[in-house]
């Protein structure tokens, strides 16, 4: 078997384990198994694209940048994943979609370069045939406008996952004519670079690309940014793919399309989910208008104590736990679990609420939950849950705020009009576990909190559920009167 023949059998194989960590990511039973095998088409393939290199004749200053790099990455990746929070990882994965971008730029400029330098182009693409000279340019182009869109696409989204910058949409005047010109623009720039492949083309589409990406993502608020985060995984999987044809690398190829069509799979279910419209998100939210930013005044909010809460817990039936991003920031989910096994050895019915979008990343929660080893099967989807509000004594809302956000559904003017919600507040009593009276990612007021029901428990999640757990083993399991809320006025 040649070295060429033996490589491409690796990449099959690769292709193939890169489909099975796809499957086993979308169960949490197989999520694991998913990763390894994720790991192990990533290791097969990089072997075998460096033994390919070698036998290819790499030279000596070749082969020393090739280790320099891998070592470099190798050093970046493994600190940087060992030092992310887990609140920090959607952030994390935005600068990672940055750099698929920032690389498919420069292997786009490669190619270009690298054929244009030979006295005559058409030579470089031997393998290709001289006919196909127009295809490559069309690829070239295509490569760096897709790379740079992600590249300045995924750097805002870092810095509004970050909160460096703020979540709240830019709302240029003919925003969408921008976009639209952008993009008719890019079509006939191609058709112009595929006749007369000059380097000024490039260069404009370049600057283009890298003004577009900033716009489309700074166009879009804070409710869409989880859309937003798939989109860009989505592009950086297309420009892989359009690396991997000007390499004449068929795993980038399959993986880049495997990439680029599981994220934007992923972006048309969370718009399905969040009741939001594909294509107005992924053009720079296309006919979504400004947000009127007008603060109402819902009047008192009351406030508990954990033995209060624990008195309530203790004397529920059926308890609901709905987390949010502030569970992640708290790390509470220990807690949670501990104070859910609790509950449920007294024969309280417990099960956990799930927002499609609950905290900053695709199954944060789930990834959560089962960390803490919460029984999956009380863990129950929106949908699954949402008509069993009513006949729920005790809603435990731990650290989320926009999923919860009934302004969703009885405010048209909220930026989050529409955006489906859990009804949390359809139960006899809402315990909101949060810090403060801020508002959550989206930057709306949530009048769930002045609900006659609800009652806000202030202080850090992981604390206020960890005071419970005392409260309730201090009470014994004695069954004590409901809670008695106080009055606390608004804004105080
Ligand atoms: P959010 O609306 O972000 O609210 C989280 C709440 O947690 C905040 O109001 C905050 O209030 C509280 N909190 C923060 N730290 C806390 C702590 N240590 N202890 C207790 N509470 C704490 O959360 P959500 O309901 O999960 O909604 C998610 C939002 O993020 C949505 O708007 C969604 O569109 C957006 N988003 C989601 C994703 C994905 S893919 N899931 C990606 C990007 C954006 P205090 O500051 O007062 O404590």
């Amino acid at each position: 078997m040649t070295v060429n023949t033996a490589a491409a059998a690796a990449y099959l194989i690769a292709a193939l384990l890169f489909i099975r960590a796809l499957a086993g990511l979308s169960k949490h039973e197989s999520a694991r198994a998913g990763n390894y095998f994720g790991i192990g088409g990533m290791a097969i393939a990089l072997v075998a694209t460096v033994v390919l290199a070698a036998h290819d004749g790499i030279n000596t200053l070749g082969a020393v940048l090739l280790v320099v790099c891998v070592l470099i990455g190798a050093t970046i990746g493994l600190y940087g994943a060992k030092i992310v929070e887990m609140t920090g990882i959607p952030e994390l994965i935005a600068l990672f979609h940055s750099f698929v971008g920032l690389a498919a730029v420069l292997v786009g400029w490669d190619g270009y370069l690298g054929v244009e330098r030979k006295p005559f182009g058409a030579e470089a693409l031997s393998f290709k045939g001289v006919g196909t000279y127009g295809i490559h340019h069309a690829e070239v182009f295509i490569g760096v406008f897709i790379g740079a869109v992600t590249f300045t696409g995924s750097i805002i989204a870092f810095l509004k996952l970050s909160a460096r910058m703020k979540s709240t949409p830019l709302m240029l005047p003919a925003r969408n004519w921008l976009n639209l010109g952008a993009l008719a623009a890019f079509a006939g720039l191609t058709t112009w670079f595929v006749i007369q492949p000059q380097l000024g083309l490039l260069v404009i589409v370049t600057l283009l690309a890298l003004v577009l990406g900033l716009h489309l993502v700074a166009s879009i608020g804070g409710g869409d940014m989880p859309v937003v985060v798939s989109m860009l995984n989505s592009y950086s999987g297309w420009a892989a793919a359009a690396s991997g044809f000007l390499l004449n690398n068929d795993l980038l190829i399959v993986t880049g399309a495997l990439v680029g069509s599981s994220g934007a799979y992923l972006s048309y279910i969370m718009c399905e989910a969040m009741n939001r419209s594909f294509i107005s998100v992924i053009a720079g939210g296309f006919g979504i208008e400004a947000p009127s930013g007008a603060q109402q005044d819902y009047g008192d909010y009351r406030e508990v104590k954990a033995e209060e809460t624990a008195e309530l817990l203790a004397e529920a039936k059926s308890v609901i736990i709905t987390p949010g991003y502030g569970m992640a920031v708290a790390q509470a989910q220990h807690g949670v679990a501990e104070l859910t096994s609790m509950l449920r050895a007294r024969g309280t019915e417990v099960r956990f609420g799930i927002h499609p979008v609950a905290g900053r990343l695709p199954g944060h929660m789930n990834v959560l939950l089962a960390e803490a080893k919460v029984p999956y099967d009380i863990v129950l989807e929106m949908d699954e849950i949402n008509d069993d509000f009513p006949e729920t004594d005790v809603v435990l809302v731990i650290g989320a705020n926009d999923t919860v956000n009934p302004a969703a559904m009885d405010d048209p003017t909220s930026p989050i009009a529409g955006m489906p919600v859990l009804h949390v507040w359809e139960s006899r009593q809402v315990i909101i576990f949060k810090r403060s009276m801020a508002s959550g990612y989206a930057g709306v007021q949530n009048p769930l909190f002045f609900r006659e029901n609800s009652a806000m428990q202030f202080g850090d999640a992981k604390s206020s559920v960890m005071d419970i757990i005392a409260a309730l083993k201090e009470s014994g399991g004695h069954q004590t009167g409901g809670a008695q809320a106080v009055a606390v006025p608004a804004g105080s």
